[in-house]
């Protein structure tokens, strides 16, 4: 495996990296919430807006995911920071492994309960996902069940993230935050 450009005090993650990192993030910060709101409404065309909205970003996530497995294992990253104590780089590595599961398995939750269901997934109006399974009323239940289970488990691993980050990027100010950026090297 390649590893990533070292700069002068940073080693950064390569720029593709970086790049899916933002994107999948504010991806994932926009289709959280929309989850959360979208099943309170009234029927109507808001919700079915707010609906196709949720499951495109969600198929956009897992497009997104595996373009970035496949460079991750290709371009390779940097080690864990050094200046990183043991148990953070213990803490950070799970989590960062965990969210990978999660890139994956929630979306195709998603997926898999709403074609149980038998509603129709059209991705921005562009086209329609085939169904992967059957019409089911029970199992679909079950396994949005999951997917709202596994998307608060995200929601909850995102929280724990981004509060290390800023950490390091405001207390600590041990350029963590520099390897996810683009900039001054150092
Ligand atoms: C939905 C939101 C987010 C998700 C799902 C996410 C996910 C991830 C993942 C999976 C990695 C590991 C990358 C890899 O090894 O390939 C990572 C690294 C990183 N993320 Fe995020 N991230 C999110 C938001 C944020 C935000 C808002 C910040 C900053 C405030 C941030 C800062 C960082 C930094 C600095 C790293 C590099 C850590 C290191 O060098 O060990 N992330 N993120
Ligand atoms: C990373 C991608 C995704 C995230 C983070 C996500 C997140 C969420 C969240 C937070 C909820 C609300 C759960 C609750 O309140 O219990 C939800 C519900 C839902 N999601 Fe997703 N989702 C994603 C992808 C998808 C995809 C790809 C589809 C379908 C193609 C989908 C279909 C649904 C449906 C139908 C519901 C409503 C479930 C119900 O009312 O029981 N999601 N999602």
């Amino acid at each position: 495996m390649a590893t990533a450009r070292v700069g002068a005090t940073v080693e950064r993650y390569p720029a593709a990296l970086i790049v899916l990192h933002w994107a999948m993030a504010i991806l994932i910060l926009a289709t959280i919430p929309i989850g959360w709101r979208m099943g309170d409404l009234e029927p109507g065309p808001l919700q079915d807006t707010l609906y196709h909205t949720h499951r495109s970003i969600g198929v956009t996530v897992l497009a997104l995911a595996v373009l970035r497995l496949v460079l991750r294992r290709t371009l390779g990253a940097p080690p864990p920071h050094p200046s990183l104590p043991a148990w953070q780089r213990t803490l950070s590595v799970a989590v960062h492994h965990l969210l990978y599961v999660l890139f994956f398995l929630v979306p195709i939750l998603g997926w898999a309960g709403t074609s149980a269901f038998g509603a129709p997934i059209v991705v921005w109006g562009l086209f329609e996902l085939p169904p992967i399974l059957p019409r089911n009323e029970p199992l679909s239940e079950l396994l949005l069940g999951a997917h709202g289970l596994f998307s608060q488990t995200l929601a909850g691993l995102v929280i724990l993230h981004v509060a290390g980050a800023l950490y390091h990027a405001f207390v600590r100010r041990d350029g963590v935050m520099q390897r996810m950026l683009f900039g001054r090297t150092g």
